[in-house]
């Protein structure tokens, strides 16, 4: 995913921007709400039923939050690639790296059961996404 040494530490900053940019408190609640306290870095995307449901409903939790989960479970694809705008203003590079990895995953998207498996089919497509992007 990561060859170089500058793209690792891309990738950190990247991350450490993300995760100030949200509010602590949306992640301890909805970790409290759904009774999850994992690293959703840690789980095996590859293998979904090995991915405990209390993660997949962090997600939607999560993402509903960020208001890129609509109340009715769908997935707002134009405001997603708003926020990472936003989020990663002032870097074009990762941004058109983010907006591709929507555009994609909203292509292939499709609608699940419910919330949580909505959540985690799209969080678990964009981390495919985000590492097949050729610049
Ligand atoms: C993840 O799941 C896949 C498919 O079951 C498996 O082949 C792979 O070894 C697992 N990876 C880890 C790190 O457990």
């Amino acid at each position: 995913m990561c060859r170089s040494l500058l793209c690792f530490v891309t990738l950190l900053v990247t991350v450490q921007l993300v995760l100030s940019y949200f509010p602590d408190a949306w992640e301890q609640d909805c970790k409290k709400e759904n009774g999850y306290d994992g690293d959703i870095g840690d789980l095996n995307y590859t293998d979904p039923s090995s991915v405990p449901r209390p993660a997949k409903c962090y997600m939607a939790c999560f993402m509903g939050k960020q208001q890129v989960m609509k109340p009715d479970g769908s997935i707002d694809f134009e405001y997603a690639k708003k926020l990472y705008a936003t989020v990663h203003k002032g870097d074009e590079k990762i941004i058109r790296r983010f907006h591709w990895m929507v555009d994609q995953c909203a292509k292939e998207f499709k609608k699940y059961t419910d919330k949580c498996e909505t959540a985690f089919y799209y969080v678990k497509c964009k981390r495919e996404k985000f590492d097949a992007y050729k610049e």
